[in-house]
């Protein structure tokens, strides 16, 4: 595993990145036009759009947003500014440059919750935008726990497009069907399908760490698994202590996995180990449903060449997450933001984009019929089972300490040392369980 050797964390920015993400942001600064005089001369509205959506499927959701408000609003210029690296691994820290810079988007992808309320709201950077909800008669065609948690202090500060289940695993079928397996349903037929397939020389679980959020990502299923929904749940309320057995028995759990995934996972992306499974070269990858959008823009079928179960010992659980766009003041062009969250919080915007992009419709009432069968299956859960936030996708937890998990997971994956990381996990929950 070359990073364990080479660097200790996966935050570390490469010199190559770097250089990288210094002509993002430079190519970013918007430009001025000035006249003879020095005014600025009036140039056509433009709309930029920061996200971290390149990979497949999420491209192609945020590409059918942008056809539609063309469609609405031809003579604004859309600029698509992303940042490429799954879960905003990159994205956030070039975000951060901008916001602290005054060189805010227009528009910006961050989760829905602590991501949202505590990196921004609170420090003062975002507009409310109840407006948006209220003068178009939204205030009911959301959820209400979910507009719970894109508010602060009585105003809405986003516009969530989306509903994303974390706890899923995704297997080729051919694969399970050569080997006679079925799906797993508890942990413990997990490993021993992860055995079986070993044995017969297949490598059982496709992992693409580049971004170390896709361990964590790992490592917060195996926890649900492990605790049941109410006690994960507490972990980041204060209601469950940290310094019990079960997240010594979770860290040991996910060590077992690690052993059963593919040796290259340091250098792959989530993308790149979902096309794996894909290609046959592993048999099973547990990410986000965004793999399903991916899976999609590759031309598969659900319940075709992929099958997919809730991540095995988390079934009457759904894991959530939400991708959100707010307005940051100082939007350069407020007008074209509004008229974005407009759209993206319309039936008709979230229609668009969500059959592509592998997600469901944070609205209530999304167009059954366009979405697939494993869609359905989603749109189902999400009604029926227990609601659990993702602490890797900046549900459950500030972005703060979700940074200081992501390093003891970091570390993990290479000494894979247990009672080190829990140590660790439990002096970082201290710092921030309120
Ligand atoms: C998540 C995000 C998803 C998807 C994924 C991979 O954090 O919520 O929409 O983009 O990262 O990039």
């Amino acid at each position: 595993m070359k990073r364990c050797v080479a660097m200790g964390s996966k935050r570390l920015l490469s010199a190559g990145r770097l250089a990288c993400l210094t002509a993002l942001l430079l190519s970013c600064a918007a430009p001025v036009v000035l006249s003879a005089g020095g005014r600025p001369e009036p140039r056509d509205p433009r709309l930029e759009i920061f996200s971290w959506w390149t990979a497949g499927g999420e491209a192609e959701g945020l590409a059918a947003m942008f056809q539609l408000y063309n469609a609405k609003f031809p003579t604004v210029q859309i600029i698509n500014a992303t940042v490429a690296g799954g879960a905003g691994s990159n994205a956030k820290a070039v975000l951060d440059t901008r916001m602290r810079g005054g060189n805010p988007p227009d528009s910006f992808q961050v989760h829905a919750g602590h991501e949202l309320i505590d990196s921004w709201v609170r420090a003062g950077k975002m507009e409310p935008i109840t407006f948006v909800f209220r003068d178009n008669g939204w205030l009911t065609a959301f959820p209400k726990d979910l507009i719970e948690i894109i508010s602060y202090r009585g105003e809405i500060y986003s516009v969530p497009v989306n509903i994303h289940r974390s706890n899923v695993l995704w297997y080729n079928k051919k694969i399970f069907a050569d080997a006679g397996i079925l799906p797993p349903k508890s942990f413990d037929q997990l490993v021993r399908d992860c055995e079986a397939l070993a044995n017969k020389g297949t490598t059982p679980l496709a992992l693409g760490d580049n971004g170390i959020w896709a361990s964590l990502h790992l490592m917060e299923n195996v926890l649900l698994a492990t605790m049941g929904p109410a006690r994960y749940k507490g972990l980041w309320t204060g209601a469950t202590p940290w310094n019990g057995g079960e997240l010594r028995t979770a860290l040991a759990r996910f060590a077992t996995l690690l052993r059963y995934a593919n040796t290259d996972h340091a250098t792959l992306s989530w993308d790149a180990a979902a096309q794996y499974v894909i290609d046959g070269k592993a048999a099973m990858t547990v990410m986000g449903d965004w793999a399903e959008g991916y899976f999609k823009a590759r031309g598969l079928t659900p319940n075709k060449e992929f099958g997919w179960v809730p991540f095995p010992g988390t079934g009457g659980s759904f894991m959530m997450l939400s991708d959100s766009f707010g307005l940051p003041r100082g939007a350069p062009d407020r007008d074209a933001a509004v008229k974005w969250l407009t759209m993206a919080a319309s039936r008709e915007g979230q229609d668009a984009f969500n059959p592509k992009k592998g997600s469901i419709p944070s609205r209530i009432d999304g167009d059954r019929s366009l979405y697939d069968v494993y869609l359905q299956s989603a749109m189902d859960s999400f009604r029926t089972d227990t609601i659990v936030p993702s602490v890797t996708h900046g549900a459950a937890a500030a972005e703060g300490w979700v940074n200081e998990i992501q390093d003891v997971i970091a570390t993990f994956v290479c000494d894979q040392d247990v009672e080190k990381a829990a140590a660790a996990l439990i002096e970082a929950a201290k710092k921030y369980v309120r």
